[in-house]
């Protein structure tokens, strides 16, 4: 399979024909061993973070995520701090160009993320705005960005992420202080109102397992819901350690949520193990990817799979947690690791049946 680079006509004139790189897919005749192949049979879809700058400098890391994916999550290009850099001033060249490379490659979008507190530029996190300004600000953010991609193989979004504490109350951000706890409604009305059709997502993290935090997350949406707010999704981020995490409770959890009518997406999982990666931890973490994708399996309202990056090579781990890394499917010389043959296994025991009339990611 080739994967077709970036397109002219938004900046881009490299263009990549390199075939598919060693690694576990088969190539040559008979059925794909890709994950993406397989996780079709299974009826999700299965994706990665994607580092802007990797897919610009290194042909082989966009061929392994085109030859391995099904949907791509721009990891910081689509943030406020990127994407609306000054208040009358967007920059959309690294989103355009990562939708550009999603469409030539056949790979769908999960855009992230319309409000967090993070990554906020100075302007809008230095500036002294009403409540009816900022509400106006985030209305025009919202319909300029989600407005732009609406239709074009973006099929979801994390419109609101990481906004309950684990105490599960609401977390105080700039949106909470500024506009009060409606921001939430708000920004999903503002979503929706600018791209129909996107799945529209809640996503956090740290609340797998039924607990205090989930709870919280769990009584937002259920509120959201009897509002009539168009929330259509949950989004487990699934940033975990070698210690793993409790399954079934896991399980439980996403009964639950799906119980609500809510569709539920594994959005950002890796791995990290403390360094040297000994063979054992690396089978730990083999198994935790394989347990999550299997409860992931087991829950019909359970869309996609997705991790946060594909190699060692790229991974916000080292960065953030020192004495940590190898938290992803592929080392950093691109070759799949046990977690992705772990994945893989998992992936071959499907296919389970997909029911009628449901949605596009089956
Ligand atoms: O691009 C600049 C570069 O110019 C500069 O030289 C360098 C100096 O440190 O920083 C670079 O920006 C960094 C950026 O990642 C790109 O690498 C930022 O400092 C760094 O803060 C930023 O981190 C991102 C982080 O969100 C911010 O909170 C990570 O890449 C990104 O993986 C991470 O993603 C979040 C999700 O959005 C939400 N869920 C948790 C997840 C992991 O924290």
């Amino acid at each position: 399979m080739k994967r077709r680079g970036f397109p002219a006509g938004i900046g881009w004139t490299i263009f990549f024909s390199i075939s598919t790189i060693a690694g576990a897919a088969a190539t040559g005749d008979g059925p794909s061993t890709a994950l993406k192949a397989l996780a079709k049979e299974c009826g999700i879809l299965i994706g990665s973070a994607v580092d802007y700058s990797a897919l610009v400098r290194e042909p082989i890391y966009g061929d392994t995520l085109s030859r391995e994916f099904s949907v791509l999550t721009p990891e910081n290009e689509m943030k406020w701090a990127r994407i609306h850099p000054q208040q009358f001033q967007y920059n959309f060249s690294q989103p355009d160009a990562m939708m550009a490379f999603a469409a030539s490659n056949d790979l769908l979008v999960h855009g992230h993320t319309l409000v967090w507190h993070r990554q906020v530029p100075e302007w809008l996190s230095a500036g002294t705005f009403t409540r009816e300004e900022m509400i106006n600000i985030l209305r025009s953010h919202i319909y300029t960005v989600a407005g732009r991609y609406r239709g074009r193989h973006l099929v979801a979004w994390d419109v609101v992420n990481e906004a309950v504490e684990s105490d599960g109350t609401l977390r105080k951000t700039l949106w909470l202080d500024r506009i009060g706890p409606d921001y939430i409604d708000l920004a999903f009305r503002f979503a929706s109102e600018a791209d129909r059709n996107a799945k529209l997502i809640y996503n956090d993290f740290s609340y797998e397992p039924i607990g205090t935090k989930s709870t919280g997350v769990y009584n937002l949406v259920s509120g959201m819901l009897a509002r009539g707010i168009p929330v259509h999704g949950v989004g487990f981020q699934m940033h975990l350690t070698t210690s793993g995490i409790d399954v079934s409770s896991f399980a439980q959890n996403m009964r639950r949520f799906a119980d609500l009518g809510l569709e539920i997406y594994i959005t950002e999982m890796d791995v990290r193990s403390r360094l040297p990666a000994t063979p054992s931890q690396l089978a730990t973490q083999a198994k935790i990817y394989r347990d999550v994708l299997d409860a992931c399996l087991g829950q019909p309202a359970c869309k996609a799979f997705q991790t946060w990056g594909f190699t060692d090579a790229h991974s916000w781990i080292p960065q953030f947690f020192q004495g940590f890394r190898a938290a992803l499917l592929f080392d950093k010389n691109y070759q799949p690791k046990s977690a992705y043959e772990a994945l893989s296994q998992r992936l071959r025991e499907c296919p389970r049946p997909v029911p009628p009339g449901d949605s596009h990611v089956r």
